[in-house]
């Protein structure tokens, strides 16, 4: 079986290629490198020994995405590639309109092309606007807070009436609550590209002195110690959610929705207690006021994934602040010795 994975080389993806080499698919990666690097294509051969067939291509540019179905006889497509700040979106709506949805109907016009009507799409849990009931489940009202949301429920609408006109697609979406932690061998991570605005990130990035003090925003929730709560999901996990959607995409028709999380929240400061503890180090915080549009908590129902996809999150909270830090530590030894 051979795989189109766009933005295979980013954070999710390129774990994501992981597991799907170590499941023995084929893979092939297009990826602008907007927000990656070419050598994350090495580490990813690394781990598995096994090689990806990569294209430098822009999902805006339709002859990139022609290239890709002319040379590769795709079987399914696994669908990364978008633009993913939040606060980003704020100020550049139309980025995100663009790139997230007009360059996701390049996509999907190709594959209508060529006949290749698998497809798993990159949700989040931000579909789900702050008023719904916890845990969430997929059936909660959708209602994002803000464009880059509003761009997940977007796309979810369009394949929602892609699906309903042609019942020959199969159609996976999925919702991510909070990735965080890094592949185990320190090899691929998350690489945010200027400064970061999720917390993990800025833990690791205190922890290694980058910055001096996280900034952890409101402590007067109706939560366990005040701080926000969320449902952290290690990438790892994440990445093979994704095998098993692949294989429900070719045993099944239809249109599913699956929430990928633990169906476990934690706060800001369980986090940071739990980083310091496992890493042995020390975070240096402030407590500010509430970051608009925060709901207080945000976690998984997740029984539909383990029910349909026999797919459940393993690795602990513990793993998560582990691996975030080495992965940390290894990116900093590659900028100070300047080697990819
Ligand atoms: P990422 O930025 O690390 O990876 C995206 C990859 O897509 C990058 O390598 C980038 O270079 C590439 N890309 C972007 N636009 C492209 C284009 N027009 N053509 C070709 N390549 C392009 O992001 P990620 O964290 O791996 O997220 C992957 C997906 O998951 C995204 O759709 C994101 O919205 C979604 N998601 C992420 C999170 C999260 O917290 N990371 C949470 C929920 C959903
Ligand atoms: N937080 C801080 N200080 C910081 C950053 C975050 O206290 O400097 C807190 C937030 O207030 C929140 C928690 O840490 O309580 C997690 O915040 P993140 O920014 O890491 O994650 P969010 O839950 O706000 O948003 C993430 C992704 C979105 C996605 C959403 C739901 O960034 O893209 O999860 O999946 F939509």
């Amino acid at each position: 079986m051979k795989v189109l994975v766009t933005g295979g080389l980013g954070y999710i993806g390129s774990h994501t290629c992981v597991e799907l080499l170590q499941n023995n698919y084929e893979v092939v990666v297009i990826d602008n490198l907007s927000n990656s690097e070419v050598s994350v294509i090495t580490r990813i051969e690394t781990i598995t020994h096994k090689k990806i067939i990569f294209y430098n291509g822009d999902l805006s540019n339709k002859s990139d995405i022609q290239q890709v179905f002319q040379q590769n006889e795709i079987d399914a497509v696994l669908h990364f590639a978008a633009s993913k700040s939040v606060n980003e979106s704020l100020k550049k709506p139309l980025k995100y309109y663009k790139n997230n949805i007009s360059n996701m109907i390049n996509l999907l016009e190709a594959m209508m092309e060529f006949n290749a009507k698998k497809f798993i799409f990159s949700s989040s849990a931000a579909v789900y606007g702050s008023t719904a009931q916890q845990p969430i489940s997929e059936l909660a009202t959708t209602k994002a807070m803000n464009p880059y949301g509003e761009t997940k429920v977007i796309g979810e609408d369009l394949l929602n009436d892609l699906y309903a006109s042609d019942s020959e697609w199969s159609i996976v979406v999925l919702r991510y609550f909070n990735p965080i932690g890094a592949h185990e061998s320190g090899l691929i991570g998350e690489h945010p590209n200027g400064t970061p605005n999720n917390l993990m990130p800025l833990i690791t990035q205190v922890a290694s002195k980058k910055r001096s003090l996280l900034y952890v925003f409101g402590n007067d929730y109706n939560t366990i110690d005040g701080t926000g709560v969320r449902d952290y999901i290690h990438v790892v996990d994440l990445a093979k959610g994704h095998v098993s959607a692949v294989q429900k995409l070719f045993s099944t028709h239809g249109l599913h929705t699956y929430n990928l999380g633990t169906g476990e929240g934690y706060s800001v400061l369980e986090i940071i207690n739990t980083f310091e503890k496992v890493n042995n180090v020390n975070i240096h915080y402030e407590i500010v006021d509430r970051r608009a549009g925060d709901p207080a908590v945000c976690f998984a129902n997740p029984a539909k994934a383990k029910e349909e996809l026999d797919w459940s999150a393993e690795r602990t909270l513990e793993d998560m602040c582990r691996d975030s830090w080495r992965w940390e530590k290894n990116l900093e030894n590659r900028i100070l010795t300047n080697k990819n």
